[in-house]
């Protein structure tokens, strides 16, 4: 489906989709650190920035790790992701209170990211389907930190060599319209 925006926007939002094809070659370290510089920008709840990311390289000691966090489906493509992260959240502030908007605060941080890595050309994919205490373990999430989700990194590749599922829906999806979600004046 080629993507159509109903009111005019920039282009960056419209081309920012998650293929799953890659190409199994590493992120540069420097590269991963851009997507990380743009996610630093986002905003949050009383500038608290809760994000954390833990990341490993592919062809790194860490990315075994990572990746057997990973649940089945999500583990036949990501093994040519140059990079898998985790992203969690600090559930409380500095001072000590908790932090009501600390995932909605790393979720402007993911988008932050995904749209740095999409401009760079790069696949860039969340991913809810791990199992949470492996990712924890796998990157030593410590106890006051929430996980959010994983995310793939990678550079893009042919997408005949996904399994057969997946090839099929390698293709950017459609959205409902805008009336399906925002009300003048209060919700229906
Ligand atoms: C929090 C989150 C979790 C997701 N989990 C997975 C996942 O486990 N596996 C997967 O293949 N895609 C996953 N996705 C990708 C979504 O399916 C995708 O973003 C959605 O279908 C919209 O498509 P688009 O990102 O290409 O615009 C996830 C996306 C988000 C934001």
């Amino acid at each position: 489906m080629s993507r159509v925006a109903e009111h005019p926007i920039d282009p960056l939002f419209l081309h920012r989709w998650s293929p799953r094809a890659m190409s199994g070659a590493p992120v540069a370290r420097d590269d991963l650190l851009r997507l990380l510089e743009a996610a630093r920008w986002a905003p949050s709840s009383g500038n608290g920035q809760p994000w954390r990311f833990a990341y490993a390289l592919a062809g790194g000691p860490d990315f075994p790790r990572f990746f057997e966090a990973l649940v089945e489906g999500n583990r036949a493509w990501c093994a040519r992701a140059g990079a898998l992260l985790v992203l969690a959240s600090r559930t409380v502030r500095a001072g000590g209170k908790p932090s009501p908007t600390h995932a909605f605060d790393a979720g402007a941080a993911w988008m932050s990211f995904a749209l740095q890595g999409s401009l760079m050309g790069l696949v860039v994919h969340a991913m809810a389907g791990f199992d949470g205490e492996r990712a924890r373990a796998a990157a030593s999430v410590p106890p006051e930190l929430h996980v959010n989700c994983m995310i793939a990194v990678g550079h893009p590749g042919p997408a005949e060599a996904l399994p057969e599922s997946l090839r099929a829906r390698e293709a950017p999806s459609g959205r409902d319209p805008v009336s399906a979600f925002a009300f003048e004046g209060g919700f229906p």
